[in-house]
């Protein structure tokens, strides 16, 4: 899914088909070219429940991370290109995303294997969700992203009945911690060095 974090979940998740009626509303939502162009910028990770141990463990070493979408609306791609905190190193990484417009889902191939997830954008908070494997107990997941690094509150109630529709406890969410950030000043260093520095 999106940065890496979505890379290293779209990596590991089986491509899973979710018709489940239980979340239908975060799921099946179709992507339209105003989707496409409404996701097109600057995007903060800022949390996520799985229930895949694996991947929560990764998670666990994720301390920010950011990343930038720019859409191709003729080839229903993204790019993807993703400034990540681990461990207090910050990881560069690109990629392209596939968009199945009618599904409503985002897919990246890794080999030949395709990897799903299912985006449900709550504009009002320019935010939104990706959804793993909504259908199998032991290895769904819900992550979330916004246009800043803070969470406005109402999102994140709308995140927290997310997580529980999907039959999931909102105590299971893992939070991105913005202040161990390691990319954005890394990112301006180039260009204020140029100047201050000899
Ligand atoms: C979406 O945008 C593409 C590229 O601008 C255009 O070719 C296509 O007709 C648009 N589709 C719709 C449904 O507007
Ligand atoms: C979008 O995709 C089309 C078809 O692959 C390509 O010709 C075009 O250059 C791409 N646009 C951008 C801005 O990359
Ligand atoms: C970047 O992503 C590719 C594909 O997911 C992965 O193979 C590679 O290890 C990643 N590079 C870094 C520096 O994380
Ligand atoms: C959309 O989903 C259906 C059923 O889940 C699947 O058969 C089809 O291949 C998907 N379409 C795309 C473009 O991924
Ligand atoms: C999904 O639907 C359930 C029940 O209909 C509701 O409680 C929940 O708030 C909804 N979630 C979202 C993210 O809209
Ligand atoms: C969520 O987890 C907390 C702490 O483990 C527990 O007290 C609570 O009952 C759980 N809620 C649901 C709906 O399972």
């Amino acid at each position: 899914m999106a940065l890496r974090v979505a890379l290293v979940i779209l990596s590991l998740l089986p491509l899973l088909e979710a018709q489940n009626p239980d979340h239908a509303n975060i799921t099946g939502i179709p992507i339209t070219n105003d989707t496409m162009s409404w996701l097109s910028g600057k995007w903060f990770y800022l949390g996520s429940a799985l229930r895949n141990l694996e991947f929560k463990q990764a998670l666990q070493k994720i301390q920010a991370t950011y990343f930038y979408f720019t859409p191709n609306l003729t080839d229903d791609t993204i790019l993807l290109q993703e400034y990540q905190t681990v461990e207090g190193r910050c990881v560069y990484n690109s990629s392209t995303l596939g968009v199945q417009r009618e599904n409503g889902t985002i897919s990246k191939y890794e080999g030949t294997v395709e990897h799903v997830a299912h985006l449900k954008v709550f504009t009002k908070h320019r935010a939104f969700t990706l959804a793993f494997a909504p259908e199998d107990e032991k290895n769904r997941g819900l992550s979330f992203y916004a246009s800043k690094p803070d969470i406005a509150p109402e999102f994140l109630k709308e995140f927290q009945n997310a997580v529980k529709s999907l039959g999931m406890n909102e105590t299971e969410i893992i939070y991105t911690d913005w202040k161990k950030d390691m990319c954005s000043q890394q990112q301006l260093e180039p260009e204020k060095k140029t100047e201050a520095c000899p």
